[in-house]
């Protein structure tokens, strides 16, 4: 399986140019699961939850969804993507997974990061994983990394593959990504941004450096921290199947719950 992803730098707001551009880029290229950035379309420093509503799109339909649904028929790939989600009148930071055949997931991001708070609403949907092509997938959007917790119940549901699209600005994510693949061996996908944003007073610096990594750790892929990037790697969905690290330990069968 040919996983990929694209580290973008959206100008803010310029929705239909950062969605060509972006279809530009991975045009000349075959995978069959694609990630790309969180708000990947919008840009992120949204400035009211008015602003951020007069972006969002509902899941499952709108220009960003077309154009990756379309993306998705072309390829015969999931396309993975983060958008501003307008559901019964509030807005979340979601990301969706759309297949060639036009069904979707739609995860609502669970950890928001400082300043989203005052945009966004916590998400409501949980952590999903499901299933495209013999391999199992599972969502989880930027600072969920943060939190163990997220990508361990999307490894103890069965993912092989973290898809995470991200904005990052903190530098830690990058080498983190190295030890939650390890933790739960599986593989991982981050789709980070560069570029600066700079609106309400505050400036922001994405650090790009997208990452796919194995599960033994070993970075399979990486980005810089000032290009566009398009990454793909060919990978064995199954070698994330066996817990067992030896003989005597298995990273799930070993944990002890009643003991955290
Ligand atoms: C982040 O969660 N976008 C830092």
């Amino acid at each position: 399986m040919r996983v990929a992803l694209y580290q973008n730098y959206p100008k803010f707001g310029d929705v239909e140019n950062n969605v060509k551009q972006a279809l530009a880029a991975v045009a000349p290229h075959s995978f069959d699961l694609l990630v790309l950035p969180e708000l990947f379309a919008t840009g992120y420093q949204f400035k009211s939850r008015e602003e951020a509503m007069s972006y969002g799109e509902p899941v499952g339909s709108g220009f960003t969804f077309d154009a990756m649904k379309e993306l998705a028929i072309q390829k015969k790939a999931v396309v993975i993507y983060g958008y501003p989600e307008l559901e019964g009148g509030k807005i979340y930071n979601s990301a969706a997974a759309v297949m060639p055949e036009g069904s979707f997931v739609n995860y609502q991001k669970v950890h928001l990061f400082d300043t989203e708070k005052q945009i966004f609403e916590p998400g409501q949907t949980g952590f999903k994983t499901f299933d495209f092509n013999g391999a199992r997938m599972g969502l989880m959007i930027c600072f969920d990394w943060r939190f163990p917790e997220s990508m361990r119940r999307l490894a103890l549901d069965g993912a092989q593959i973290i898809c995470h699209p991200a904005n990052l600005v903190l530098p830690h994510c990058p080498q983190a990504m190295i030890i939650r693949a390890l933790e739960n061996n599986v593989f991982t996908v981050t789709a980070d941004r560069i570029g600066v944003e700079e609106r309400h007073g505050q400036r922001l610096e994405f650090i790009g450096r997208s990452r796919i990594i194995a599960p033994d750790g070993e970075v399979l892929a990486e980005a810089g921290d000032e290009e566009a990037s398009f990454l793909s790697v060919d990978i064995d969905p199954s070698a994330a199947d066996n817990k067992q690290i030896n003989e005597r330990n298995d990273l799930f069968a070993d944990r002890r719950p009643h003991f955290y």
